[in-house]
């Protein structure tokens, strides 16, 4: 039955790109919640949640006008911040507003970066002010997404930058680096299931983890403190935190 509700999910064209342990782990959970489900219901759950975890955040952004237009002029920051906004204008603000600047004052400038469920945040490579030969790894679960990206990382000429098709909460990425991000994925990998980003916090193997949340809604200053420090319990510390625009950044020292 499980293999049949992962095919049918798998099989649909929305959904086709999606990495198979997103799904399978999905399924299994669904599948176990509601012993008596009906495979055509459990079809119809994971992918209502594959929306809310991935497909929502995402506009139908064209990989393949936005590469040809990085390569008729890959120096061209003004390209890239065009893309950039169609993609998210408040993670712009933010990092004209140098949000990079104020987490390196505090992690220091890092060497190496994991950028886990990265979305397009990698496209904000530019303002990160990182040296030629820093390495930078993201990962998604979208596969066309994560092509895109690696043939971007080429076209900049970043050649210690990849992008990974993998599923951070089923496999943690093993790689020592200065800092982690989690920009805005916190609540997806919680949605899926409470405690996830614990699991991903105590699996990794770096110095810092910066952990961002939008700030909206309930999440004004106040909301965005207390969000965290339901979220990390005793590893909540008062010192690290940077606001910029519309973006909570909480920065932890693992
Ligand atoms: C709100 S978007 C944030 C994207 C990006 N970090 C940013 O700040 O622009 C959430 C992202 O998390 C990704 N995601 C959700 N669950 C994931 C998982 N288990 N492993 C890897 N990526 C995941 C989704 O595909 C989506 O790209």
């Amino acid at each position: 039955m499980i293999n049949e509700v992962i095919n049918k999910v798998l099989s649909a064209k929305k959904y086709e790109n999606i990495h198979p342990s997103t799904v399978k782990r999905t399924a299994e959970r669904i599948l176990e919640e509601d012993e008596k489900i009906s495979d055509d219901e459990a079809v119809k759950k994971i992918k209502k949640e594959l929306y809310t975890i991935h497909a929502h955040y995402y506009n139908g952004l064209d990989y393949k006008k936005a590469l040809n237009s990085f390569r008729k002029n890959p120096d061209n920051i003004k390209n890239y911040e065009h893309w950039l906004r169609k993609y998210d204008n408040n993670r712009l603000k933010s990092v004209k507003n140098d949000c990079y600047g104020k987490i390196f004052r505090i992690t220091g400038k890092p060497r190496v970066i994991l950028d886990l469920a990265c979305g397009l945040n990698p496209l904000t490579l530019q303002w990160m002010n990182l040296d030629k030969d820093a390495e930078y790894y993201c990962y998604d679960i979208e596969k066309n997404m994560i092509n895109f990206l690696n043939e971007y990382f080429r076209i900049i000429k970043m050649k210690k930058c990849s992008a990974f098709f993998q599923d951070v909460v089923s496999r943690i990425p093993e790689m020592k680096a200065d800092v982690a991000f989690i920009f805005k994925a916190s609540t997806c990998f919680e949605w899926q299931k409470a405690g996830n980003t614990m699991k991903v916090l105590n699996g990794l193997k770096t110095k810092y983890a910066v952990i961002s949340l939008m700030m909206r809604g309930e999440y004004n200053l106040d909301g965005c403190r207390n969000y965290f420090r339901k979220l990390l319990g005793e590893k909540y510390d008062d010192s690290y935190e940077v606001v910029s625009e519309k973006e909570y950044f909480r920065i932890l020292k693992k």
